[in-house]
């Protein structure tokens, strides 16, 4: 097994950011999701204790606009929405471990304790917010970020509009953790990725920062600040909180908090960065509190090169290319073209090149090929190998290397590298059977036919094992093939080799290609 500071058993504590329930899910969140889940799933594989963790993020102005827009009651709404948050994990597989509720009560808890520790080590002060205020992206700006639109009104840079927010607020002593936070980077250089996001960070904390308000007095849809229920907790600093909950805090003694915390990984999109690795180490560090190992942000979607937005009317919602295209052809095209951290374009071409390409033609193709060959001329049942030539070593070689190799892209998130790294070895498994050609073996030498058509069985396990984390149907669906024990198929199994006389299933194409549906 592969180096690094941890062993395998290492607890490894994944989180989604918490999903807005102003309005329904669509593919950018299950994106952040999915990218969770197979962190979640690799690790697992791995041997370490996963706890993978996703939700939704209730409370606040936003929220409580779209439920009095609906004529709802906040609460009744937010029950609603958040179920087809929830939902999504069984459309996706997502394999969770806890979904949390901002509105639950052991949420309310862990922020009035956490408020009360920055309150006692007297980072919290009372003064008067004048300023303006993104509802949208629930966020404070400073005049200087806005600009004018040609209706007069004025605009943050993400595009949301801005209202002038005058009321009394508790305030959080930002400005005395510039250097400490520009220390802690220093120190912990995997703390933000991927890098070019770093030294954003890092520029806008040279800049100079402002103390954060922290609490709101004009609207009630939140948690009461711990004696003064006229304030509420700004919505950004519940939020965050939702991390330490799902843990156990306030209980730090905890076995899951001990476990778990700090975190190993908070994704999110690079919207919310600023938030996740400014905002919030400054709380957790003024809390006493270790921060997290990492965040990483990742990029946006666009479609057929637009941006996604209602007005356009071409917001995907998660389950229709689930529906059009399957599941595992979906989850594979969202990692495999897009340079993970980079923005990517939802485009059907593009998708349909991956499915009759990556999966059809190299994966599913060189699977069938070699299972369909063992079950017609080997008597249904793996052949076992005589010596192997320097071809054969080669092959067992490159496919025995390969989790060593995506270890450590999957740890940096490089999602696309680690496939390209698997599909690497699929274009080499197709070159052997082509060069090899065990379909002539069978009249001329069968022994060296059953080698061949065992290195090709050897290899097209590993590759199954290797992208159950990425894909939840085709590599089970390979496994069951071969019927490898459901009790070996970890990455512990790939150390072992395929043992002969195994009887095999009648093989099923398991990637089929997409074909264009007449009309379109
Ligand atoms: N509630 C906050 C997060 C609080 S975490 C303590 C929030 N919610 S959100 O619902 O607006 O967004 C959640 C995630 O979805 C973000 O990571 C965001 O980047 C991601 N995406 C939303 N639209 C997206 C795309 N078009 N493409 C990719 N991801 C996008 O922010």
């Amino acid at each position: 097994m592969s180096g690094g500071e941890h062993t395998e058993t290492t607890p490894y504590y994944v989180t989604t950011p918490i999903y807005y329930v102003n309005d329904n899910p669509h593919i950018g969140h299950v994106y952040t999701t999915l990218a969770c889940d197979v962190l979640a799933r690799f690790m697992r594989l791995d041997g370490r204790r996963v706890k993978f963790l996703t939700g939704t993020d209730e409370h606040g102005q936003k929220v409580e606009r779209s439920a009095r827009a609906r004529g709802m009651d906040p609460q009744a709404f937010t029950d609603s929405i958040s179920q087809n948050f929830r939902k999504l994990s069984n459309a996706w597989d997502f394999s969770n471990d806890d979904f949390i509720r901002t509105t639950e009560d052991r949420h309310v808890r862990a922020c009035k304790d956490l408020w009360r520790r920055l309150a006692d080590a007297g980072q919290i002060y009372l003064d008067k917010y004048a300023g303006w205020y993104a509802v949208r992206d629930e966020a404070f700006h400073g005049e200087d970020e806005l600009t004018t639109g040609a209706d007069g009104n004025k605009y943050a840079p993400s595009g949301a509009q801005v209202d002038w927010v005058e009321e009394p607020s508790y305030f959080f002593r930002l400005s005395a953790w510039q250097d400490r936070l520009l220390e802690f980077y220093e120190a912990n250089p995997d703390f933000i990725g991927p890098e070019a996001r770093r030294n954003e960070v890092m520029s806008f904390v040279r800049g100079g920062l402002r103390d954060l308000s922290v609490s709101r007095t004009t609207f009630a849809w939140g948690i009461p600040v711990p004696d003064d229920p006229d304030h509420i907790m700004y919505v950004w600093l519940d939020a965050l909180t939702n991390y330490l909950t799902a843990v156990g805090y306030p209980d730090t003694n905890a076995e899951e908090y001990r476990a778990f915390w700090p975190a190993n990984l908070h994704m999110v999109g690079k919207d919310i960065l600023r938030f996740h690795a400014v905002y919030w180490p400054a709380f957790l560090l003024a809390a006493g509190i270790e921060p997290p190992h990492r965040v990483y942000a990742h990029g946006w979607w666009t479609v057929e090169g637009q941006k996604m937005s209602k007005s356009l009317g071409n917001v995907i919602d998660p389950y229709t290319p689930v529906d059009t295209y399957g599941l595992d052809q979906t989850r594979y095209f969202m990692l495999r073209e897009v340079p993970f951290g980079n923005d990517g374009d939802f485009s059907h071409r593009a998708m349909v090149n991956r499915i009759n390409n990556d999966l059809a033609n190299d994966f599913g193709n060189l699977a069938q090929r070699s299972l369909s060959m063992i079950y017609k001329n080997c008597g249904g049942a793996i052949p076992g190998p005589d010596a192997y030539t320097e071809a054969d070593r080669a092959m067992l070689d490159s496919v025995d290397g390969l989790l060593a190799r995506i270890r450590p892209e999957i740890e940096r998130q490089a999602f696309n590298r680690a496939l390209e790294a698997i599909w690497d070895v699929v274009a080499q498994a197709n070159r052997y059977v082509d060069e090899m050609a065990p379909w002539a073996l069978r009249k001329t030498d069968t022994v060296r036919m059953g080698t061949v058509l065992y290195v090709l069985a050897e290899v097209v396990r590993q590759l199954a094992i290797i992208t159950q984390p990425f894909m939840t149907k085709g590599p089970a669906a390979l496994l069951d093939q071969i019927q490898q024990p459901q009790d070996a198929r970890d990455f512990a199994a790939l150390a072992t080799r395929l043992e002969p006389d195994r009887a095999i299933r009648k093989p099923q194409g398991v990637f089929p290609r997409y074909v264009e549906s007449e009309g379109l």
